[in-house]
């Protein structure tokens, strides 16, 4: 059993290939069926154990801490409405965990985002999910029923309680897309475990040593604060989470592994569309009825 309780999110990036949409609402803020795209990444780290979650924002996106909040106008509204269920759903969003959230004032990476926060993690040994990634972490018998539910997260924190250091989420992408992530390299202890030796941040393909990208799941030791404050900027000029991890894998510190579930990587327009159809289409109220419209358009 993981000891890991706290999660952080990093959510202060500008959503620049959404705009204008991102001009007033969070590109995390964005829906996927009727779900904002941080509920799924929020219920994932809930569904793995963890209580407290460290959202790393932004001005002009306080709608994030609403969405986690009680909204008393909204739920009389709903109570004199008989709505019930939509209010039980409402209420229950926000008792999952304790969302914490502080602030990153200057936007110099995804390391520097992490070291926001410091001062509500301290020195344990804590998880950070990306919300532009998404994994659907559910099984489904031939007809459609779920059959069981093993989140990303979950997956990476069985693998840490056994060896603790770092431990990332790996997946496989053609050579020529190296350059868009953080990039693996190492011996296999399993078919879906890999202790990392080596992590370059967007590498051109001719130089990646692998095509095992890093998705945005992690589970990090509290010591990789005192590394990121030291750290200069790396790849695209900004303080980069993978150069910290690659000391640890060169210690032997770092595992790697293939997670189960589907990915999607919701940072641009198609992604999100993908995510947005996979959910839609396997949704238990109108699945049904997402189904017919997907196959109007393929028509
Ligand atoms: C970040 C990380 C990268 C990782 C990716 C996963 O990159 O720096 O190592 O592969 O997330 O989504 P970004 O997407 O912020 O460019």
């Amino acid at each position: 059993m993981s000891t890991v309780r706290t999660a952080v999110l990093p959510v202060a990036g500008w959503g620049t290939r959404f705009l204008p949409a991102t001009k007033a609402v969070p590109k995390e803020m964005l829906p996927i069926a009727d779900k904002p795209c941080l509920a799924y990444v929020v219920a994932e780290a809930v569904l793995a154990g963890i209580d407290t979650m460290v959202l790393v924002t932004a001005r002009g996106k306080t709608s994030m801490e609403d969405y986690f909040d009680r909204s008393p106008a909204l739920e009389m509204a709903l109570e004199q409405a008989g709505k019930r269920e939509l209010l039980a759903d409402v209420i229950a969003l926000t008792r999952h965990a304790t969302v914490v959230s502080v602030r990153q004032q200057e936007q110099r990476g995804l390391g520097h985002a992490v070291l926001m926060a410091a001062p509500v993690v301290g020195t344990d040994d804590f998880a950070v999910l990306l919300p532009d990634d998404i994994v659907d972490g559910r099984s489904w018998d031939p007809d459609g029923a779920v059959t069981g539910e093993d989140p990303a997260l979950g997956q990476l924190l069985r693998v840490h309680a056994d060896v603790g250091g770092v431990v990332v989420a790996l997946k496989e992408v053609p050579r020529e897309d190296t350059r868009r992530y953080g990039i693996c390299a190492g011996s296999w202890l399993t078919p879906t475990q890999m202790q990392v030796e080596r992590m370059v941040e967007k590498p051109k393909p001719e130089d990646a040593p692998s095509t095992f990208s890093i998705v945005g799941r992690y589970v990090l030791p509290g010591s990789i604060f005192a590394l990121l404050r030291e750290q200069a900027p790396g790849a695209i000029g900004e303080i980069q989470l993978t150069d910290a991890l690659a000391v640890y894998a060169a210690r032997g510190e770092a595992q790697g592994v293939v997670f189960r579930g589907a990915h999607f990587d919701t940072g641009n327009p198609v992604g999100l569309l993908d995510a947005q159809l996979h959910f839609a289409m396997r949704h238990p109220v109108y699945g049904d009825a997402a189904r017919a419209v997907v196959a109007k358009h393929a028509r």
